[in-house]
């Protein structure tokens, strides 16, 4: 049956994913919403990097602490903050109160919705915390409690965080919202403390180091060199850097983009945990036409996956997919996952807007080389150097490689995965495959001719009603 496939799939060396599914590190797609999404859906969103160091690396402490097996380092407020400064820290991490502690992380108490819930909020910037707290002695767990032991004692006290102490001090802090996350997202993608996993953009010029060392610092567990040209010295040797410094060497690193086989070749022997292959194909892109360079992506894949393969390294397809089916298409092509810009970027969670036109909502989706992205107008443009043109110092000199446009709202990002996961099960079990190993195995090209491709598509009819899975392109 469809639904008893198992797509897990291997995003890098040493990380897998239970849906082979990758957000773009686009300003339109992956900021920390859409990253959170996608890893509790399984699969891992790639921050883009579009925007200050301290900002991403803020996007990726957001992520990591949005859920945990436990928080070893939770976000405190001192028992001196207003209320106004505690709703504003809540607000910022998505949380539901925070505990309170000394100069020296002494637990004095606990502040949550519980306590603010008789404080009116004109009252808010004038109230201490230490005023409306529940104060010690509270509810604690001791650091190393097993996890059904403090399950068990947040049910018998009826309280919804347990602050885990170790002399009087907070060490860590557990939560039944993170119980409750990890029955309702089953297939999350998480590290070893139970967090969320989430990737992030650098490129290779300027203060790229300085923004590597940022979001390792904040936890990130996957970087990605993101440039339009991953076979080019420069892109090669800020791998090379990552994956021999002893600061980084935490991280998984990937590659990228790459369309023929010696990029590919070249990327694995400066030691990348993934490459990522497109170089032209997104719904975005005008390299192809601007530069005239490429390769069809399926072309592509397939040649960057005879030099990955044999070294051990998976492929991510970067780019150009339309519909669920294409997901099937990229695996048997030779990918392991596949990084969606498009398909994701009318989701609730992608950043941006709603705008409403004809009767008809849209979100904002462009590409990191268009105008819109590369050009300064009155603010930094932090990723020109993905198009190798960080050293042109006027917009009007700029050389585009991308659009600017607006695709359907799609609703949440939960729908969408839900639809593209299972055309994928659909995929795998017309092939016959129980696992993402028997698809690649088993699955076939057929050579299609264009009265093939228009048969494929739904024809001689006006469709009247939407579906959830197709639209007229
Ligand atoms: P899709 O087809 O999923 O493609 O929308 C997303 C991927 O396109 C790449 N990208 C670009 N390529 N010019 C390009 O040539 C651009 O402006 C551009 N912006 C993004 C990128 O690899 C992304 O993941």
């Amino acid at each position: 049956m469809p639904s008893q496939v198992d797509t897990t799939s291997q995003l890098t060396k040493k990380i897998s994913v239970r849906s082979p599914l990758v957000s773009a590190a686009m300003d339109t797609v992956t900021e920390g919403r859409m990253a959170i999404a996608m890893a509790r859906h399984g699969g891992l969103g790639v921050l883009h990097r579009n925007l200050s160091i301290e900002d991403q690396a803020h996007q990726v402490d957001l992520v990591k602490r949005s859920e945990s097996g436990m928080i070893t380092d939770p976000v405190t407020i001192g028992p001196d903050a207003t209320l106004e400064d505690l709703d504003r820290q809540c607000g910022t991490y998505r949380v539901s109160g925070l505990p309170v502690v000394d100069d020296g992380r002494r637990l004095l108490g606990i502040i949550t919705n519980r306590d603010l819930r008789f404080v009116p909020v004109r009252e808010w910037a004038a109230r201490r915390v230490r005023d409306v707290m529940t104060p010690m002695p509270l509810v604690t767990g001791p650091v190393g409690i097993e996890r059904a032991d403090a399950a068990a004692l947040l049910a018998k006290h009826k309280v919804e965080k347990l602050p885990l102490v170790d002399d009087g001090r907070l060490a860590g802090l557990i939560t039944v919202k993170d119980f409750v996350k990890t029955e309702q997202y089953p297939n999350a993608t998480k590290d070893g403390e139970g967090r969320l996993r989430v990737g992030a953009a650098v490129g290779f010029y300027g203060d790229a180091w300085q923004r590597a060392t940022a979001l390792v610092d904040a936890g990130v567990d996957v970087l990605v060199v993101d440039t339009a040209n991953g076979h080019a010295r420069a892109m090669l040797d800020m791998v090379r850097r990552l994956k021999s410094d002893p600061a980084t060497s935490r991280v998984q690193v990937v590659g990228g983009n790459i369309a023929t086989r010696e990029g590919a070749q070249a990327l694995v022997d400066a030691g990348v945990d993934a490459v990522k292959v497109g170089v032209g194909p997104g719904s975005i892109c005008t390299t192809r036409v601007v530069a005239g360079v490429g390769v069809p992506q399926v072309t592509a894949i397939w040649l960057a996956s005879q030099a990955c393969h044999r070294a051990g390294v998976p492929v991510i397809g970067d780019g150009g997919l339309q519909y669920s089916g294409d997901i099937a298409k990229a695996l048997v092509a030779g990918a392991d996952t596949v990084m969606l810009g498009g398909l994701l970027a009318g989701c609730a969670e992608s950043p941006g807007e709603l705008v409403l036109r004809n009767g008809k909502q849209y979100k904002r989706y462009r590409g990191m080389g268009s105008v819109g992205a590369m050009a300064s107008r009155g603010r930094v443009s932090y990723s020109k150097d993905r198009y190798f043109q960080a050293d042109v110092d006027s917009d009007d000199k700029i050389v585009p490689e991308g659009i600017e446009g607006q695709v359907p709202y799609r609703g949440p990002l939960a729908a969408v995965a839900h639809q593209l996961v299972g055309g994928l099960h659909q995929s795998m079990f017309y092939v016959g495959a129980h696992t993402i190993a028997d698809l690649k195995q088993r699955g076939r090209f057929v050579r299609i001719t264009t009265a093939g491709l228009k048969e494929s598509h739904p024809h001689d009819i006006q469709m009247t009603v939407e579906a959830p899975n197709y639209d007229l392109q």
